[in-house]
């Protein structure tokens, strides 16, 4: 498809995105903008050498930078405007539902109180659901780097807001810190009525992807790159309906990848496994969903039956409930068959 044409049909398509850590969507422009109303400085000076920074040879190095970039978040106003700028943003591009992943600890370890970063997430992710009629989860997720206590500590401050978390996930430093890790805690999750979903496979082995589904029974894979390694897995995979939330963009830049055209999402469809395409962070990978999937689409020459396919997936890995899932796909089959004509 010739490029004007690609990135018109992908606007349009009714997109969901699974995978967005939501401090991973703090724009340098918002973040030197509340940097200066919270007399914070930041170490770079400007915008630009901010974005010169973000240059990353493995998810470590991505991390470190990430972490200091959410340190100036400390009011419920911080976390609203984040949330609020990436809602409008995806808005624009189509997105109709979204289950966003936010990191506890990386707030509350430096003071901020678990309850200021869930209103304001939470106050912007309302105000989405009204103005925008777009449907949402949020996701809290484990710091997989520190220990399997204040993960605990973590599941215990949601307590009071049950009902406005739907499940959990863990994120941070893959390599060293297996899913075995966290068993504990996230049987403790379960028990509490949360959805799981834990990233494996992205820099981490398959056995990582193997331990999230069989010791912490996970209901969804995070990247899963990694599975192709092993036949049997893929199998399971597709056995277990599972979804793989796979992004692109940022396994471009981590270096996940070394060229667009190695990744492996093509080869997963064909197999019949439900992979889907999302941003992950995307303020430091250079891309939204639709830059996403248009990246995707051209290196790897996706026609319109693949892209029709990677939507329909998203919504069917997604925590809707199955007649909200039914009437997206429905939406989805609807514009793709209005393109023929
Ligand atoms: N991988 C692991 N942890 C993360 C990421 C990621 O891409 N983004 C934010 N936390
Ligand atoms: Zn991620």
């Amino acid at each position: 498809m010739e490029p004007t044409k690609l990135k018109k049909v992908i606007q349009g398509i009714p997109k969901a995105e699974l995978h967005l850590h939501i401090e991973g969507s703090f724009e340098p422009e918002l973040m030197f903008e509340i940097a200066n109303r919270n007399n914070i400085s930041l170490a770079y000076d400007s915008v630009e050498s901010l974005k010169k920074a973000y240059k990353f040879n493995n998810l470590q190095e991505f991390l470190d930078i990430y972490y200091i970039g959410a340190q100036v978040l400390i009011h419920e106003r911080d976390f609203y405007d984040l949330t609020w700028a990436y809602l409008k943003k995806v808005h624009g591009q189509n997105v109709v539902h979204v289950e966003v992943f936010f990191d506890p600890q990386t707030h509350t370890d430096r003071g901020v109180p678990f309850d200021v970063v869930i209103k304001g997430i939470y106050r912007a992710l309302e105000k989405a659901k009204s103005e925008f009629n777009m449907t949402y989860k949020l996701i809290m997720s484990y710091l997989r780097h520190l220990n399997e206590e204040g993960a605990f500590k973590t599941l215990e401050s949601s307590m009071p807001y049950k009902d406005w978390i739907d499940g959990v996930g863990l994120d941070s430093s893959e390599l060293g810190n297996p899913p075995s890790k966290f068993l504990n805690v996230f049987k403790a999750s379960a028990e509490q009525g949360y959805k799981l979903a834990a990233h494996a496979g992205e820099e981490g082995p398959v056995e990582y992807i193997w331990e999230a589904i069989n010791l912490l029974n996970v209901d969804r894979i995070d990247h899963g790159n990694r599975c192709l390694d092993d036949e049997k897995l893929v199998q399971v995979l597709i056995e277990k309906n599972m979804g793989l939330t796979l992004c692109p963009l940022s396994n471009l830049e981590l270096k996940v990848i070394q060229k667009m055209e190695d990744h492996p999402i093509l080869k997963m469809l064909e197999k019949g496994l439900l992979a889907t395409i999302h941003s992950d962070d995307p303020a430091y990978f250079g891309g939204y969903m639709n830059e996403n999937y248009y990246e995707t689409a051209k290196a790897l020459n996706l026609k319109e039956e693949h892209l029709k396919q990677l939507a329909i997936n998203a919504f069917e890995a997604s925590w809707l409930n199955s007649d909200q899932k039914k009437k997206h796909i429905s939406y989805v089959k609807t514009y793709f068959n209005s393109l023929s004509y």
